[in-house]
């Protein structure tokens, strides 16, 4: 059976103990202390396995007299041990960071930009271009009906020229809805004979969609989606982008299309730029040109690019033909205009001579970063 005094040597000891693995805390480097304060709380303190507990079983070996003064004197180092360990851990949070709390003073993460898509730089380039002549700019449904695609383009069902541009037909008419706003309001117009409902196969639909609600003057550009049945190769996609230009009013001119789209061709390719107007056909315009702008490769001379002729094509126009007028109920003997239609795609192609038009729709990073923000 041990003495009291055994006992009272034993706390002693132990209390060196305690002290010199607090020092040991006191000297371990700031970040490992936190964990080092824990262990030691534990070692000492814990219930069941702590080092005090330990002392305290001793108890019941004592002669019942003594335990009452062997207990106090356990009670008293563990408040002694106890009041250290708070200390520790009073100085640890003081230097501890808030939780949540932002180190300033590290460097920034940079976030990563994106770069805007090249067509959507062409289409925006376009867009400004017009917006400075004074034009509007408008989108309009991608969904159409036979009516403003082809009817009042002059395009009656089985003309020739609806062949060009055969296109994907929906099973059923679409109306617009808040959840498809991008469906015609007004699918399948009632005045033409055909209730069709297709993905429009160019932007010449929205002549006809304005002037139906508007009275001339006209001075807009539409731009947006087209879709045709046509196989994906180099230069065929089965949706593109256009860019469809109308100006009616009194005595507007063959001059005043050229003038705006030799503007244009400058704005796009540069100051210098010469256009050419070759004769062609589109049913909706009377007489019809297609377009062509220098080459920006070779300014002319003849490369691989313009296929050795010195001029590319970027557009079809035309003056407004009377049978459109007549279609939306303008009168061809008080108005006139001109019309024509770009495609966007073909723009950034000459523009970055880009050879394969699916590069645009791909989304691969390689091609991508390489247009500026
Ligand atoms: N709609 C024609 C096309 O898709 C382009 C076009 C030609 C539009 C002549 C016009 C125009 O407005 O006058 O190829």
């Amino acid at each position: 059976m041990p003495t009291l005094d055994e006992l009272t040597a034993r706390i002693a000891a132990e209390e060196r103990s305690f002290g010199d693995a607090l020092a040991g805390v006191d000297a371990s480097p700031a970040a490992a202390r936190p964990q080092a304060l824990d262990a030691l709380t534990v070692a000492w303190t814990g219930r069941k396995a702590g080092r005090i507990a330990d002392l305290m079983a001793l108890l019941p070996s004592l002669p019942p007299t003594d335990r009452k003064a062997f207990g106090q004197q356990v009670n008293a180092f563990k408040q002694r041990v106890e009041a250290a360990l708070a200390e520790r851990e009073a100085a640890l949070a003081a230097t501890r960071r808030p939780a949540g709390a932002v180190d300033l003073t590290l460097p920034g993460r940079r976030p990563s930009l994106g770069h805007r898509h090249p067509l959507s730089l062409v289409r925006e380039e376009v867009q400004q271009i017009f917006t400075r002549l004074g034009y509007q700019v408008l989108e309009g449904p991608e969904i159409e009906d036979d009516w403003h695609n082809f009817e009042a383009l002059n395009m009656p069902a089985e003309h020739p020229a609806r062949d060009m541009q055969d296109t994907l037909y929906l099973a059923s008419p679409l109306h617009a809805t808040p959840d498809a706003p991008w469906a015609a309001p007004d699918a399948p117009r009632a005045r033409g004979p055909q209730p069709l409902t297709l993905l429009r196969t160019h932007t010449s639909a929205m002549q006809i969609r304005y002037m139906e609600q508007h009275e001339p003057p006209v001075r807009l550009v539409a731009i947006g989606p087209v879709y045709r049945r046509d196989n994906l190769d180099l230069t065929h996609t089965p949706m593109f982008h256009q860019c469809e230009g109308l100006v009616v009013g009194k005595g507007i001119t063959l001059a005043h299309l050229k003038g705006t789209l030799l503007a244009m061709a400058e704005a796009l390719f540069g100051a210098g730029t010469s256009v050419r107007f070759r004769p062609s056909f589109f049913p909706y315009t009377e007489p019809s040109a297609e377009v062509d702008v220098r080459c920006i490769r070779c300014s002319g001379a003849g490369c691989a690019v313009c296929k050795h002729t010195g001029w590319l094509e970027i557009l079809g126009s035309g003056m407004v033909h009377p049978a459109v007028f007549e279609a939306v109920g303008y009168d061809p003997d008080e108005v006139t205009g001109f019309a024509f239609g770009m495609g966007i795609e073909r723009v950034a192609m000459l523009k970055w001579d880009v050879g394969d038009i699916r590069l645009f729709y791909e989304n691969d990073l390689r091609f991508l970063e390489q247009f500026s923000v």
